[in-house]
This record gives structure tokens, sequence and C-alpha cells, in this order.
């Protein structure tokens, strides 16, 4: 039963809020997920979300039938004490994995009970990741979903399922705990159900006599299954049920996939398959609400991350996420590294007991997803600790011998306890290699995987100048260059997805980190198709330039990158075709779809124009080059040079520079038009054009227009964006908009807003109601732009 309707909240507490009636102190009505505050966008205090807070919840029990009731919460930021009609049921300390509470003494059945909580949002040196600085917040409240349980007195616990021999044999390897709390012998029947999108595929039964716990360790063959890849992720549902006198008294419902995992020293294998993984490191964050986002905003970055960036991993950077966000991954086919709260510091003995807890809770909350291949038990780029992560990767072992662990590390040749030498990797400057040779990191010969790469090395806005952002794109992708380039690296997870909040002691001030490859809006920014374009299955072509000269050194418009796939490029000035221009594979040797350098065009547009022989046309080319960098002061021999072209075409040198002026300048004469055709077999696939800008349109588009109401409320992200006549992004823009919702919607954050860096995003809420919904963009300049969503 879904408790995420209606809670009362109050941003303070007082012990005398848990026995208080929800009339008698200020609460205010929420829905979970739910923030402990809203913040602003930047230039905030981290200090603002962190303070003790209270919640109370109204819920209804029914007569229970040899059942016990269990209250589950999916994540409390950072402490909670629970308390139920006013008895204190227990604390958990840890803002990132689930815990539950049988709560059967305390409850009145067939009545409503009072659920309470008190939540402590400060960073509390006993609990990881705090104690030291960390790059990121951890915001506060009640952010993730609760759930009343019933469950017969027997009932099964801590369900493993794991397929085994998937290429040979496949079976199912089940393993858990039968629980027994009725303190009578019982005789019970386990039945396996394995479907597939609906269908039995498999069955199996056997009988269980049991006087209190008992371990259960069942193997079973099931004959021809699907496998679940990247590619083609084939879902499976187990469906585990405990019989007594043939009625089903406890059932259990799982998600599986078969496939295998495998690090060898020369690469990952996935069924036998080698895969270069090729990912990103997500934070759980968003704007204004921080970690509070129900479940089809967690679906969205999954869907970004396959479908936008088109890569095939993610890192869940620094901490157990959101369960809707794996639940996407496995549906996607995304492989997730997943990792314990921290960051750099190591706490006391209390402290290293919670990261020991947070190892069990995270992994038994995850351990049956196809989409996890990786454990990471250490704390994000610490130093070694011998005794504490021999505890946790054992912990880890112990609990789950079918994956791989690894731990975040940044120093070199640092202790391996774990199986695959998980390393982040910022030796990038930008003109160096991409990555450093894994002999130079560490001297064991263990499978390699590089977990963080660029980042704080280039920060990059979505309003930086061309030259930035250009620059930001080739870094990420001659790290990827370089690691498509090395057998010994399985592969690399940048550093990071999009932009985010974070604390005094890092970003650029304003508390955000601009190391994204989106920005907090998960808008793109240029690198982002420096991913996308890697793939060949649909065709990508982005041209990293607008085209104007004032964006470029010395007002040259030589070098214009388009990070695409296609074949080559068929490069148009005003109409008229210049030249093909092909994948620069002499600066990317590696990459699959190294990016397309559109330069030395001028002297083809002289030539095409009839002004000059194509041989001359170069020079001129090359002389008013050199005329400008010299402020006029050619050297003699291109003195000479010149004086042979105004002689041969009888030219004075005002001529001379008015075609400096056109054709650098793009000066007087009519706007040029440039036209970029990508190839792919011989076909133009795409077409981006690029041009002066006439009356610029504002454009607002939705993720989706349709929204449910079903466990809680539900959102959607909007995008306005200033586009030109062609329908490119325009990047210098800041126009102000007002956001005003009517019907059953609401928008969350502010709704007086402004483009950044020419667009835009913000999310809307329902609330709680059905029907429909109005969203009006208002612009002083660009009018009222209406949509509707429906509200199911
Ligand atoms: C790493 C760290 C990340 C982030 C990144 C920025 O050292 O693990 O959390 O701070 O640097 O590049």
């Amino acid at each position: 039963i879904d408790l995420n309707y209606n809670w009362y909240y109050i941003a303070d507490f007082k012990p005398s809020y848990i026995e208080a009636h929800m009339d008698d102190v200020g609460f205010e009505v929420v829905h979970l997920p739910h923030t402990n505050i809203e913040l602003p966008l930047n230039n905030f205090s981290e200090e603002s979300y962190q303070f003790e807070s209270f919640y109370k919840k109204e819920f209804y029990v029914e007569p229970l039938l040899d059942e016990h009731v269990y209250m589950r919460f999916e994540g409390v930021m950072t402490y909670a004490e629970i308390y139920v009609n006013g008895h204190y049921i227990g604390e958990h300390k840890g803002g990132y994995t689930p815990f539950e509470f049988d709560i059967t003494p305390y409850i009145h059945e067939d009545a409503f009970n009072m659920l309470s909580v008190y939540v402590d949002s400060r960073e509390r040196d006993d609990i990881p990741p705090f104690g030291h600085v960390m790059d990121f917040l951890t915001y506060g409240g009640i952010y993730r979903e609760v759930a009343l349980i019933y469950k017969n007195v027997c009932h099964i616990k801590d369900l493993l399922i794991k397929p085994e021999d998937v290429l040979t044999k496949p079976k199912l390897n089940m393993s858990f705990d039968l629980l027994n709390l009725s303190q009578e012998d019982k005789k019970v029947t386990l039945e396996c159900h394995l479907y597939n999108e609906n269908k039995q595929v498999f069955s199996c039964s056997r009988s269980e006599s049991l006087q209190d716990t008992k371990n259960i360790n069942w193997i079973e063959e099931v004959g021809n299954i699907q496998l679940w890849s990247v590619d083609a992720p084939n879902l499976y549902e187990v469906v585990i049920c405990v019989l007594e006198d043939n009625q089903v008294i406890d059932k259990n419902k799982v998600r599986i996939g078969f496939r295998q995992f495998e690090f060898r020293r020369d690469g990952f294998y996935l069924n036998n398959e080698k895969h270069k993984i090729v990912g990103l490191n997500r934070q759980q964050s968003f704007p204004y609400v921080g970690y509070a986002m129900p479940k089809s905003a967690q679906y969205k970055d999954a869907d970004i991350l396959k479908h936008a960036l088109k890569v095939n991993t993610v890192r869940l950077s620094h901490y157990p996420q959101s369960n809707h966000f794996l639940d996407r991954c496995d549906e996607l086919g995304l492989l997730v590294l997943e990792e314990i709260p921290g960051w750099q510091h190591i706490g006391n003995e209390a402290w290293q007991e919670v990261a020991l807890q947070n190892i069990e809770e995270m992994i038994k909350r995850d351990w049956n997803r196809p989409s996890v291949f990786m454990w990471g038990t250490r704390i994000n780029e610490s130093n070694d600790d011998h005794d504490f992560y021999k505890k946790t990767s054992e912990k880890a072992r112990e609990l789950d011998d079918s994956r791989a662990i690894g731990g975040v590390r940044c120093i070199k040749n640092s202790e391996l306890l774990e199986d695959v030498y998980t390393y982040n990797d910022f030796s990038h400057t930008g003109n160096n290699a991409g990555l450093e040779a894994p002999n130079k990191v560490f001297k064991e010969k263990k499978p390699y995987l590089i977990t963080e790469y660029n980042g704080h090395m280039y920060p990059t806005k979505k309003y930086d100048d061309e030259a930035h952002r250009v620059s930001h794109a080739h870094r990420h992708m001659r790290v990827l260059d370089a690691l498509y380039g090395d057998d010994h690296i399985t592969g690399a997870i940048g550093w990071c997805m999009f932009d985010y909040n974070t604390h005094k002691d890092f970003g650029s001030g304003d508390k955000i980190c601009y190391h994204g490859v989106m920005d907090m809006f998960r808008i793109p920014k240029m690198a982002a198709y420096a991913y996308a374009s890697q793939q060949r299955k649909e065709p990508i072509l982005h041209v990293g330039s607008s085209m104007n000269i004032g964006e470029h050194k010395s007002g040259f418009l030589t070098e214009i990158n388009v990070f695409t796939n296609c074949d080559w490029v068929n490069f148009y000035r005003n109409d008229a075709f210049i030249k093909r221009f092909y994948p620069n594979r002499h600066r990317y040797g590696h990459l699959p779809s190294p990016p397309i350098c559109i330069d030395d065009f001028i002297g083809e547009c002289l030539e095409k124009d009839g002004l000059f022989s194509s041989t001359d046309g170069k020079l001129v080319k090359k002389l008013l080059m050199k005329a400008n960098k010299s402020r006029g002061n050619l050297r003699i021999m291109d003195k000479l040079k010149l004086g042979y072209i105004l002689l041969k075409y009888k030219m004075t040198t005002l001529d001379m520079e008015n075609l400096y002026t056109k054709y650098y300048g793009g000066w007087g004469g009519k706007a040029a038009v440039y036209r970029i055709d990508g190839i792919i077999n011989n076909q133009m696939v795409k077409s981006v054009t690029k041009g002066h800008i006439f009356a610029p349109t504002l454009k607002v588009e939705l993720d989706s227009t349709v929204l449910s109401e079903e466990a809680t409320y539900d959102v959607t992200r909007v995008v306005v964006s200033l586009r030109d006549e062609y329908n490119n992004s325009i990047t210098y823009a800041n126009d102000a908009f007002q956001v005003i919702t009517s019907g059953h919607i609401k928008v969350i954050g502010p709704d007086i807003l402004a483009l950044i860096g020419g667009s835009m995003g913000f999310w809307i809420k329902t609330t709680g109601t059905y029907g429909d919904g109005f969203i009006e963009v208002v612009s002083p300049r660009f009018g009222r732009l209406k949509k509707r969503i429906q509200v199911k």
C-alpha cells in the first residue's frame, strides 16, 4: 500500500510534535517524494537544507489474518526516527538506502494509525558520506516513497535470484530465508514460475516443513531463454509463492535478466561478447527540489543516457540511487556501476559500521537487477584502509558472489582487494594523451576500468564561448579515443552527465559544478554530441559552430567541428557546393566516429565565385590571412606574391581589402548561409543549415503531455528554447518569461525564469487530482505559448 499522498510536514522539530494532533502544529500538507526545502537554482547556502524536520501520516490498517505489517522507507535524508502511535519503532542512519520495520506490535487493527517521522538532514559525522568536504549536496527530507506492507507470518525474505550458465544450460539459482514467525510447525509448498512478457515459460515446486526461519537454496534448469544484453534487454519475471493448504500465503515478484558478465584483462565481456564500457557518471539531483523527484523524472534520466547520449553505462556516483532509475536501466539495457555513499573521507568505527550496513542495504535492494554489473565497495577516492576495505569487499562477496566488485580510487598503485582496478584518470589536459597507460597506474595484471575523467579539468558552461565549448567536446573525445585504442582498458565513465549543485569548496562560486555534458536541466552542451556520435545506429550531425566570426580568434572562420557519425559531409555556401570533408582520423585514430573538421574553405569559396583559379584562390586566402595577422605588414616575399595577384587579375589593394571583409567578415554583401549535409553510404541522411538570425522563435517542448497519478504525483520536464529560422538552438539569448499554470498541475521552482544560454528547463507536477492542466509560457517579446497536459 503506497503511502505517498497527504503527509503533514513541518520544517522544525520539538519532541511534543510526536504526540501532537495534526491541526495543533503549523503543519503543511505535502506529497512524497518531498524535499525539506525548495532551493534556488544557484547562489544559496548549503546550510539552508541542513535542519531537523518532522512528518506525520495517518494510515489505515486492515484486520490482520495471520499477518505482520511492515513500514518501508525507500530513502530518508539523512537520519530518521520512526514512531507509530507514539511508540518509538527504530532509527535509520544514511539517506541513500531503504529500510523497513515490523510495526505489528504497535498498530491498531481495522483502524487509523499515526506514523511520525523525525528527520535530521544535517551533515552528521557519524553517517557516510559526511565528516569532511564533498563535491555535491545531499538535500533533506523523506525524498523517496513510503509503503505499508502486509506479509503472512510465513514469508520469504532476502530473495536472491542468480541466473547461471546462461550461455549453456540456463539455471535459476534462488536463495532466500523462509520465515516462520508463528511458533507453530508449518508445512508449505514453494512454487516458482518464470514469465517472459506475461507468458509462463517455466515452473517448478517443492515442499518444506519449518519451525522457524529456514535458509533455502534452490537451483533449477529452465530450458531455452532469451539473453539480456545492451541491445536486447530481455526481461523475465520470477514469481515465487509460498502455499499452505493450497492457498497462496506469500507472493514475491522479481524481474531478472539472463546474462553473463566477465571482466578479463583484455576487456569486458557481456554474454561472451566484448563491449567497451562507455558511460557517464550521474548524480541524482535536480534543480530546486534536490533529490525529491518521482518515477518519471528518474526514468527520463535513464532514457537520456540511452537515447540522447547513447552511452551503454552509468555510474551511480556516489551512492545508491532511485529504484525507478534502476528499473529503467534494466529495461533499456544500460549497464550500472553502483556504489556505497562516500567521498574521499573514511570516518571512525561507528561511521564504518554504517558504511557496512550501506553495503548490505544496497546489495539486497539491487542484487536481482540484470543491469548492475559491479558493486563499488570503496569510498570514492579515499586512501587505502586495509582493514576497512577487507571488511567491505568480504561483505559484498558474501552477499553476492555473482558480480565483480570494484571501488573507485584516484591514487596510483593503491591496494587492490577488489576484482577490478577502478580508477579516476584526470591526466588529460587538452593536448596530451587522453588517458594514462594502465601499467603507469598499477602494477598488477588485473582488469582495469576508468571511472572518471575530465570534470573539474575543464568546467564548461552551456553559454561559454564557442572555442571553450568545442575544446570541452574534444577533451571528451580525446579520452574516448584513448579508451578505444587500448585493449587493457575495459571502459571509461566520464565526469559527468549533467551539472550539479555543490558545496562552497567546489564549483564556480555559485554552488554549481559545471562539469556536465548537459546542464542541470539535462539540456545538451556540445560535448554531449561527442558521445552521441560514437554509434552507427542512428545518424548524428551536430555542427559545433554558429558560423559567426565574432566567436573565432581574429575573426577567422576556419576550424568548424562537426560531431557526426557520417561517412563525410558536403559543405555548401549560399547553395553552392564548396567541398567534401571527412572524419579526422589523423587526430583520432581509434574513435568509431571522429569529428569532421571543416577548415580551409575560403580558398574554395573564392574559386567557386569565379574570382580566381583554384591555386590562386588558395594563395589569395593565405595572403589575406597573413595580411590580417600582421595588420597589413606583409613580409617582402608575400608582398611580391600579392603584387603578382593584383597584376594578374587587374585589382587594386582596395579591391583586395574588400575581398577580405566580404569573405572573412561576411561584411556588406548578402549574408552567407552555410549548409552541411551528412552522408552515409552515399545517401544524405541529415542536413544542418546555419545562417544569420532574422526572426527567432521561442519553442516550448514537453517530455510528456500525459501524466498519471499512480503511486504518487507525476512530473514532466518542459524545455523552452530560442530557435533561429533553421531550428538551431541560439546560444546567446537570455530572454525572461513567466510560466502560468492552471488546472491540475503546478510548476516546480520559480515561475519567473530566463533563458540561460538560449534555453531553460523547468518541471511541472500533478497535484493529486485528475483532469486537464495548462501551461502558458509568457514572453514579453514572443507572446504567449500554451500547452495542454492531461492528468490521468
Ligand atoms: C572527482 C570526484 C567527483 C567530482 C570530480 C570532479 O575527484 O570523485 O565527485 O568531484 O572529481 O571532476
